[in-house]
């Protein structure tokens, strides 16, 4: 949701936190802020709007002077995105200043009682509590204080504090929010992701729920919640600054697109050997494989979307019945799982609240839990029983792309390998779908290199501002993600169907104010869906389809056909995604959005 960065050292600290935050924009982007020590005490520096605005105010940091520091950006819960409302918070004596992600969940009563003792308060921030209780409870040592304002907290969070009286000392904690720290030579970083950091080191310690750091320039203490000292392990951050930056595309959303061939491959590859599927990762039992009765995925946003994708696969290849569920349904659904339900957790971040909670759930009732990650060492990955990450790299996008079609490619690996386990696959069917998985790279480039009159296409539809997608089973799966992506970042209204439901009531709304986007690659039932694209267009609506290429039949229906290269029907919602992404992605450009940031979306949504 909102970010945080801090930084001691030697060198000048807020340039080195504006870029953190711009590298962490993605978080959140409606108003930000930095404090630093200097000579004096502590510097605020805060605005409403973008990092940009916070660059401009503070000259690119150069007119907030200091080598110790600590920022946010910020994605409005409590209260309006305003200046006021934008972190740091600083207490009432001026000698603590606050960085916080997440949510304090009793901040209200202990509002209440901190403006009984007297402490006047400046904004609408949840926050701000923080930095009055550490004020309360500090009586000259800043660690104890930490830790008495901890224990009076409910909630998620991860907090950067300054202290005025420890010149050269930043403090981080986590509480059900990611945070980690960045080891340098004479300089330390905190940061909410790998992306603020991995410019300056590739040396990290991950923090454990409960867990603060006391960081100076040569030394990272971290304790646990009693304060006793913890021996913490450095990890080495296998991504690149490059993988971190736009490189010649105008966003990073087409970046990200371009690069899912690649990304499929890095999901792909090390997992396919001579002709077999090898997942070491998901090492358990023959027993407990055969004592699966049902799977139940369960996600957010398009991580759902990419298990609806994967259901057919599954259930077609395993047997085992498969239930999509939406994590924050499952959470509260008091969910009929127990120890015979294997959980499926998808998510490319690992700290979707709503997903980590219904992981936790499913966890208490028995079922053992498979996680599909991209970020390694998040929180859902550190949760699941067997973790299989998806190696696309860091996404900066609020979009997912390559996150989704990498999910899909190790949801499908696991789908083949399972089924493999359980000799529930004939060998000759088995070869073949490895072939196919393996051409998938490919395909996908293809799919990328096939459709150059996306961008034209655009130009005559974008005005539109309601469509409708369908497609039927694998289709209709891959048809809601591609509308998802159209309202994410377009604002264009985009309501998914199931092709066969357009039936009843929905038909009633379609003429020619509303294009309707068909995926048809789904070849034993593509005849239904062409059925469908002659109703809506005998209602007047243009239909803009997504058939394999060189389908005569949805050429001589449809107005445009987006082409994708031929692959095997389950796997099919991989492929025709991409022209959807690209169609979503012109779209948003013709209208002039805010693409890589859509407004009131956040990449990683780590609160209910
Ligand atoms: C947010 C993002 C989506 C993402 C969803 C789940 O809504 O904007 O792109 O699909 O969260 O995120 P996760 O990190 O769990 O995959």
């Amino acid at each position: 949701m909102c970010g945080i960065v801090g930084f001691t050292g030697t060198q000048q600290a807020a340039p080195i936190l504006l870029d953190g935050l711009q590298k962490l924009e993605y978080r959140g982007y409606d108003s930000a802020g930095i404090a630093v020590l200097d000579g004096s005490g502590i510097q605020v520096r805060k605005t409403s709007g973008k990092i940009s605005n916070l660059v401009e105010k503070t000259d690119g940091g150069r007119n907030t002077p200091g080598v110790t520091g600590i920022g946010h950006t910020r994605w409005a819960t409590h209260g309006a995105p305003t200046d006021v409302n934008a972190h740091p918070h600083i207490s009432n004596n001026g000698k603590y200043a606050v960085v916080h992600n997440g949510i304090i969940e009793n901040y209200l009563e202990l509002r209440r009682e901190l403006i009984k003792q007297g402490f006047h308060f400046e904004s609408e921030t949840d926050t701000e509590v923080i930095v009055h209780l550490l004020e309360m409870y500090d009586q000259g040592d800043v660690r104890k204080a930490i830790l008495k304002t901890a224990a009076r907290l409910a909630g998620s969070y991860a907090l950067g504090v300054l202290c005025a009286d420890e010149p050269g000392t930043i403090y981080a904690m986590r509480e059900s929010s990611p945070l980690i720290l960045g080891i340098g030579a004479g300089e330390n970083y905190f940061a909410s992701d790998v992306t603020a950091i991995v410019p300056y080191t590739k040396n990290a310690v991950y923090l454990e729920d409960g867990e603060f750091a006391r960081i100076t320039p040569d030394r990272i203490e971290v304790f646990d919640p009693s304060g006793n000292p913890v021996q913490k392990k450095i990890s080495r951050i296998s991504w690149d600054i490059q993988a971190a930056e736009k490189g010649g595309y105008e966003h990073f959303m087409l970046k990200e697109i371009y690069e899912q061939p690649r990304a499929v491959k890095s999901a792909l590859e090390p997992r396919i050997r001579d002709g077999e599927v090898v997942l070491d990762e998901f090492s358990c039992s023959a027993k407990y494989l055969h004592s699966i009765r049902k799977i139940i995925i369960t996600a957010c946003g398009s991580a759902y979307y990419a298990g609806c994708a994967s259901r057919y696969a599954i259930e077609q290849l395993c047997g085992i019945p498969v239930d999509v569920e939406l994590a924050s349904e499952l959470r509260y659904s008091e969910p009929l799982l127990d120890r015979h339900t294997l959980l499926i957790v998808i998510s490319q971040s690992g700290e979707t609240a709503d997903t980590i909670a219904a992981l936790k759930e499913g966890k208490a009732r028995g079922a053992k839990v498979l996680a599909v990650v991209n970020v390694v060492g998040s929180t859902v990955a550190k949760l699941a029983d067997w973790v299989l990450y998806t190696w696309a790299g860091p996404e900066i996008a609020v979009a997912t792309t390559k996150g989704y079609t990498t999910q899909l490619t190790v949801l499908f690996l696991f789908a083949l390998s399972t089924a493999k386990r359980l000799g529930r696959i004939p060998e000759d069917r088995y070869a073949a779908l490895v072939r196919a998985l393996t051409n998938l790279p490919r395909r996908v480039q293809q799919a990328l290199d096939m459709n150059p009159s996306i961008p034209a296409l655009a130009k005559e539809y974008y005005r539109y501002r309601s469509m409708f997608f369908i497609g039927r089973n694998t289709d209709y799966a891959a048809a809601l993600e591609g509308a998802l992506k159209m309202k994410e970042i377009s604002y264009i209204h985009a309501e998914c169907y199931a092709a066969g439901e357009l039936k009843h009531g929905t038909i009633a709304l379609i003429d020619d104010r509303q294009p309707v986007v068909a995926v048809c690659c789904n070849r034993e039932i593509e005849e239904k869906t062409a059925s469908n694209i002659v109703e809506v267009k005998a209602r007047g609506a243009e239909v803009i389809a997504v058939a394999f290429r060189g389908d005569q039949k949805i050429l001589s229906l449809a107005d445009h056909v987006l082409s994708v290269p031929k692959t095997e029907t389950i796997f099919s919602p991989l492929v025709a995604i991409i022209p959807l992404q690209l169609l979503a992605y012109y779209f948003a450009r013709e209208n002039g959005c805010d693409i890589d940031k859509p407004k009131n979306l956040a990449k990683s949504v780590t609160v209910e």
